[in-house]
């Protein structure tokens, strides 16, 4: 389903019943990273998931996207779709940096967070460097060029050697990306601030998930999220990197139904 917003339209998708779960994805990606969650739990859950502006079947969107904008984003769709307020919000990587935002935005929207091989700092300078030097790289050699760049890092080493069929269609899902999905995206998370000092303010019960490999996004980040957030737990993923939910889909959806099974028991 697509609907309209501003200049362009978002592609979102809903199935099963049950508490209301969103689903935001990283970059460069889109709402099929969350296949295995949407059939795995739509027992339980009344799952959204969303292909953010310029990634996925989501147009065309020219401009840098803060966090900020994408959340609220998340927000007009939320409020589109008809659910029953509260919901659990998880989001993956770039997706935990607007979940972040959507919680300072609208923080009564929330009933659970789940923050999957994210971080809650800014980027450092140079991190902020090579934001810059993937918006010159994307404009002059195209989006490939980040795909193939980013691939073998975005997963385990052990999946990259070991499910090449996975690492293909994570590639597929990267290439559908468009430049200014990427260049936006890229200019929004060098953007962002820092949203450590909010950690110890989250009011709703939150799950950290991390794969033990990620190389990205290094364990240690979602291991201090933990410790300063007052209601959380953490699950760290053996044989996963940076896309846990796919790489290792069974483990994943136990953590998120175990952690649904408390919120709604609780
Ligand atoms: C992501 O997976 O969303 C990105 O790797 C996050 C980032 O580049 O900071």
């Amino acid at each position: 389903m697509k609907f309209q917003i501003e200049s362009g339209y978002l592609a979102y998708e809903t199935t099963g019943n049950g508490i209301p779960l969103l689903f935001i994805h990283g970059y460069p990606l889109s709402r099929k990273i969350w296949e295995a969650q949407a059939q795995e739990l739509q027992d339980i859950a009344g799952v959204i998931s969303v292909d953010l502006r310029g990634h996925g079947e989501s147009y065309p969107f020219i401009g840098a996207y803060p966090m900020e904008l994408l959340a609220e984003d998340c927000y007009r769709l939320l409020k589109k779709v008809d659910i029953k307020l509260p919901v659990v919000v998880c989001g993956l990587s770039m997706g935990g940096y607007i979940a972040f935002a959507l919680y300072r935005m609208h923080p009564e929207l929330f009933k659970g967070i789940i923050l999957t091989s994210t971080r809650a700092a800014a980027d450092s300078p140079e991190g902020k460097a090579n934001r810059d030097a993937g918006v010159k790289n994307v404009n002059e050699k195209g989006v490939a060029f980040i795909v193939d760049g980013m691939l073998p890092k975005i997963v385990s080493p052990k999946t990259s050697q070991n499910n090449p069929l996975l690492v293909n269609k994570i590639r597929g899902i990267m290439m559908e990306t468009s430049v200014n999905g990427v260049i936006g995206a890229l200019q929004g998370m060098r953007d962002r601030p820092d949203s450590t000092s909010q950690l110890s303010q989250i009011k709703c019960p939150a799950l950290v998930v991390h794969g033990a490999d990620d190389q990205l996004i290094p364990v240690s980040e979602a291991e201090k999220m933990k410790q300063i957030i007052p209601d959380s737990r953490l699950v760290v993923i053996p044989g996963a990197g940076h896309l846990v939910n796919m790489e290792q889909p069974e483990k994943y959806n136990q953590a998120i139904r175990d952690f649904i099974n408390q919120l709604v028991n609780s």
